[in-house]
């Protein structure tokens, strides 16, 4: 029901509206973590000079990385040029570009950030590759993504299925280790609040109709688990 491939991406991205409800329904976890915040940290910890985010989206997250780092030379890419063109609107320097073809020089960026994106992606191993090649030596990877776990009452409720992606918590260190020596993670039990039965409604349409056809009706206000893991990969210093 809710499908990766090029033309079903191509809609779900071709106005920033689905990720922007998508995004305003998550709340910490019970104590007070916050993925989005965990790879904020990271990005601004790893103090770039040059900073490069691939699939940027709305390009909320590469601002606010613009702002709390003026000096560093900041670029944002996205495969969907509705996003891209969202993100230039921010003042961010923004190419269309795919993932796993960055059109960058070898070693031009001190971190890469990639937020919910890379299970996108359908050669995740060809994205890692270029992530690495664009990254200098000591540079550092930062990857947020979705576990099997994730929303997975809301979707069985509504009559789909689990989302088992081709990058998710369960997968995506495996997946990180053949290009990068040292790999932490932070877990996180994050809570989808929905304020009625129509909101979440609205959520479930952002992927598909069917999906927010099939939700039984509830009263009141409801939340629904997600689990969300943040990655930071580094590189050897040559
Ligand atoms: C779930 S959104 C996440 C956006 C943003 N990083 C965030 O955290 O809000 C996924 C984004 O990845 C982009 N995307 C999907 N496949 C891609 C690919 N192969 N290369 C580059 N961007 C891609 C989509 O267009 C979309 O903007």
């Amino acid at each position: 029901m809710i499908s990766n491939d090029a033309a079903s991406l191509a809609t779900q991205y071709d106005t920033t509206d689905r990720l922007s409800t998508r995004a305003s329904v998550w709340r910490d976890t019970p104590d007070g973590r916050s993925p989005r915040r965990a790879a904020f940290a990271a990005v601004v910890a790893a103090a770039p000079s040059d900073y490069l985010e691939i699939g940027c989206g709305t390009g909320e997250f590469v601002a606010e990385v613009s702002e709390a780092l003026p000096q560093a030379r900041t670029v944002a890419t996205d495969r969907s040029e509705t996003m891209a063109l969202a993100t230039a609107r921010r003042g961010v320097l923004t190419q269309v570009a795919l993932a796993d073809d960055l059109p960058f020089a070898d070693a031009s960026f001190d971190v890469v950030y990639a937020g919910w994106m890379l299970y996108h992606v359908p050669d995740v191993d060809a994205a890692l590759a270029e992530v690495r090649r664009v990254l200098r030596p000591g540079g550092t990877f930062v990857a947020a993504t979705n576990g099997d776990r994730h929303l997975a009452d809301l979707l069985t409720e509504a009559g789909g299925t689990r989302l088992l992606t081709g990058f998710s918590s369960e997968n995506g260190e495996q997946q990180l280790a053949p290009h990068f020596g040292d790999i932490a993670r932070e877990d996180f039990d994050t809570r989808a609040h929905f304020t009625d039965h129509a909101a979440a409604q609205a959520y479930l349409a952002t992927f598909s109709p069917e999906l927010a056809d099939g939700l039984p009706p509830f009263e009141g206000e409801r939340e629904y688990v997600g689990a969300s893991t943040v990655f930071v990969a580094r590189l050897p210093r040559a």
